[in-house]
């Protein structure tokens, strides 16, 4: 029926979600006239010439998960599902952390258009059972989270700072009392351009990604003092230190399984005032070495681009595949090849995958839209730490 896409394997029959496996091979050398733009998905373009490629780019706008590579179906198997559980605005969410201990998913509204002219002093715990959300407000008061990580029960939660008076933050939040604690607001006196994100590493150590969306979008008043820049911090002594500085932009970070490697999107493509983004600008996904001291990246090496739009929030799950939110849904990728094996999409339109966060089997992911949860997921997604 539609030429450019393989049969899907035998132990993918009768999924209760829609699947599509993508021939690249079948794709390779198309007929007549085609494009796209380097931010749309493939199947975005209504510009192609041939009406079979056409018929099968509206049907890929229809599925929930995309093949590229067979390891896609043995990573998600034929028992996922994804839903939508919360119709939020079209605009950002961000920050999602799975709360095992007490079944919820913090996560947040981020910036404009929503908040008080993009600021938000409140954020979002989802009862994952039950579905019901509701607004909270830490003790004392984070403003404008943009990153999580849950490590050993405690939310540690990064903020891009507040106006002209606060600079980004790392906080600890108790997810039972909601009592906040300030770990961090400077670099030896520096403030922080406004942190996107954070990555914890199996000993506790911090690499926080210092951005310039913050101040991008009006949420920090006061001029980046440097360039974006990701930073180490010791965990037990609080030592910091810059392990990687872009003139693009930082946002999100992960780490392998064993704490060895290091992902870092960039997202240099965006620009403010006003906010635009250029295929032209970086968008690639980078691999790093980590010293055994955790504190020198080295070998460089670009592990991905994404097939279209920008990789925001990251997550390596336990198994090593990196989970990207990419616009139309979250690619994974291959941390040894770099390809993108498949894609979890959010139904297309102005839904857009922003970040995620991993349950046992399950997923959430959250972005323009609100949240959608991707369960019964084959492969164990969880790490140890
Ligand atoms: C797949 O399912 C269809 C019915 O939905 C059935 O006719 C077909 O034999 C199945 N194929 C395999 C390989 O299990
Ligand atoms: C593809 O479309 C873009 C606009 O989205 C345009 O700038 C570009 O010239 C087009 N390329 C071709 C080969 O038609
Ligand atoms: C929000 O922005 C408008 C327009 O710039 C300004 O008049 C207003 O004072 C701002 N409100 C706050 C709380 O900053
Ligand atoms: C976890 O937190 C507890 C209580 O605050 C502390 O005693 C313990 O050392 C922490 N464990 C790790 C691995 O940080
Ligand atoms: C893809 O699907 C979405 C949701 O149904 C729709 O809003 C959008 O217009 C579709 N895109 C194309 C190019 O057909």
């Amino acid at each position: 029926m539609y030429n450019y896409l393989n049969p899907l394997p035998p132990f993918m029959n009768g999924t209760a979600a829609k699947w599509a496996y993508v021939s690249m091979a079948a794709l390779a050398a198309l007929p007549g006239q085609f494009n796209r733009t380097a931010l749309e998905a493939p199947w975005a373009t209504s510009d192609v010439s041939d009406p079979v490629l056409a018929q099968t780019l509206d049907y890929l706008n229809t599925t929930d998960f995309v093949a590229y590579d067979k390891r896609f179906f043995d990573i998600i198997g034929p028992g996922a599902t994804i839903d939508h559980v919360q119709k939020l605005a079209f605009q950002s969410h961000e920050a999602p952390c799975y709360i095992k201990d007490t079944n919820q998913l913090f996560f947040v509204e981020w910036g404009p258009p929503g908040g008080e002219n993009g600021t938000h002093p409140w954020q979002y715990l989802l009862d994952v059972a039950t579905n019901e959300l509701r607004k909270i407000t830490t003790d004392p008061p984070t403003f404008n989270a943009h990153g999580c990580v849950v490590y050993n029960h405690s939310l540690y939660v990064v903020t891009d700072g507040h106006g002209d008076e606060e600079s980004g933050q790392l906080v600890k939040i108790d997810p039972h009392s909601l009592k906040q604690d300030v770990l961090l607001n400077n670099y030896l006196v520096q403030p922080f351009a406004g942190f996107n994100d954070l990555e914890i590493d199996p000993r506790g150590n911090f690499y926080l990604t210092d951005s310039k969306s913050g101040w991008g979008r009006g949420i920090v008043s006061f001029t980046p003092p440097t360039n974006p820049t990701v930073y180490f911090v010791e965990r037990e002594t609080y030592r910091i230190k810059p392990v990687h500085i872009t003139d693009g932009n930082a946002n999100g970070v992960a780490i392998s399984p064993r704490g060895d490697v290091l992902y870092v999107p960039d997202t240099g493509l965006s620009s403010y005032y006003p906010v635009t983004k250029s295929p032209y600008g970086k968008r690639a996904l980078a691999a790093f070495d980590i010293s055994s001291s955790g504190t020198v990246l080295s070998n460089e090496r670009m592990l991905s681009n994404p097939i279209s739009y920008f990789y925001d929030g990251v997550r390596v799950s336990r198994n090593g595949w990196i989970f990207c939110g990419a616009g139309d849904g979250v690619d994974v990728i291959d941390p040894e090849s770099g390809f993108t094996l498949g894609t979890i999409r959010v139904g297309g339109g102005e839904n857009l995958a922003v970040s995620l966060a991993f349950g046992r089997n399950e997923l959430w992911i959250v972005g323009r839209g609100g949240v959608w949860h991707v369960k019964g997921v084959r492969e164990r997604l969880d790490r140890d730490w």
